[in-house]
């Protein structure tokens, strides 16, 4: 179900003023120095993610191509939570909706989808790079020859998932922060949040930094490609929606380093981020690192702990998957580096 705040009229529905994700100021200590910064936390989305923004943009642009009837059938490749966005929302449309997943989409969003009404092609097959993404889209375009009446959202190519933060992310930004942001941190799948913010935001704020935030082992910005633990930051595939021009710095981050830091934040603020969150913090710290400081860093949190909490909260995932050592281990580098999360 969607949680609140969406109108169920069609307009409503699709709509993106049903977002309006709070702004969190955390205090940040580290090395000795301090620095306060602030988290968009997308949790807070009617889907309880960023992908809801997502969702809204790809739907609406199949709806203007072609009005979107009663019945008729959508389809989309996800890792969760785009599939859960696209689910809950069709299911309020009176649309169906076949999501193709892969045994890494955390179980609780698997159900969400099918409890929305969604029905789910489970694709197993591992890609080139060890993960599933390619399997998912040769399982998307098998099933778009077989089935020409289905319509795909497209996420990984249409610009409306990106141009949606142009007129829902950015303007909540531009009004929480009244403008006075220089810096934005920004994890990457198929880029289109990190294009559509960086494209709407440096409107506003020309100068402004723009830190891609990826994980070790995806090819979603460059480099070469192997299994990783994490899901929904990184690709298997190049992003088609991100230029080099949309951001200023890369940085790419190690799974473990991601667990470490979304451990380490909810010790300190109570605070529950999901993993591509824990990712972006620790890109936060290899920049405070490098000597970068901020005035006033906004970082983007896709999504809360609820679908982490059998994997990066649970110490017998991390152990069976043989990296509780090493996550344990980043906890430990930090903690002597004074790094600290405080509520502000
Ligand atoms: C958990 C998570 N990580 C990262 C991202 C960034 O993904 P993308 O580059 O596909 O916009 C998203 C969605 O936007 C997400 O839900």
């Amino acid at each position: 179900m969607i949680r609140r705040g969406a109108s169920t009229s069609l307009d409503g529905l699709l709509s993106a003023s049903s977002t309006n994700s709070p702004l969190s100021r955390v205090d940040v200590a580290y090395r000795g120095k301090h620095q306060s910064i602030w988290l968009k936390l997308e949790m807070h989305n009617p889907t309880g993610s960023i992908k809801y923004r997502t969702a809204l943009g790809l739907l609406s642009a199949l709806h203007r191509e072609r009005p979107l009837g009663r019945s008729e059938w959508l389809i989309e490749s996800s890792s969760g939570n785009l599939g859960v966005a696209l689910a809950e929302i069709a299911g309020e449309a009176g649309w169906r909706f076949l999501a193709v997943v892969d045994p890494k989409t955390p179980q609780t969003l698997r159900s969400r989808m099918l409890g929305a009404g969604a029905e789910l092609a489970m694709v197993d097959t591992v890609d080139d790079c060890g993960g599933y993404l390619l399997s998912r889209l040769d399982t998307v375009r098998r099933l778009l020859r077989e089935s020409p009446s289905l319509r795909w959202t497209d996420q990984y190519h249409s610009t409306a998932g990106s141009a949606v933060h142009q007129t829902s992310t950015v303007p909540e930004l531009m009004r929480q922060t009244g403008g006075l942001v220089d810096a934005v941190f920004v994890a990457v799948s198929t880029g289109g949040t990190i294009a559509g913010i960086s494209e709407g935001l440096r409107r506003f704020v020309p100068g402004l930094d723009v830190y891609a935030v990826d994980v070790v082992g995806s090819i979603a910005v460059d480099g070469a490609g192997h299994p990783h633990l994490l899901t929904g930051i990184g690709a298997t595939r190049r992003s088609t929606l991100l230029r080099p021009s949309h951001y200023t710095r890369l940085y790419r981050v190690a799974d473990v380093e991601a667990i470490a830091m979304c451990r380490l934040f909810r010790h300190g603020t109570g605070l529950g981020l999901g993993a591509s969150s824990g990712a972006v913090l620790a890109g936060l710290v290899r920049a405070l690192a490098d000597g970068v400081a901020p005035a006033r860093p906004v970082l983007i949190s896709p999504d809360g702990e609820d679908s982490y909490l059998a994997t990066v909260y649970a110490d017998d995932w991390l152990a069976s998957r043989g990296v509780l050592p090493s996550v344990e281990a980043a906890e430990a580098r930090a903690r002597n580096d004074g790094l600290t999360f405080t509520p502000h």
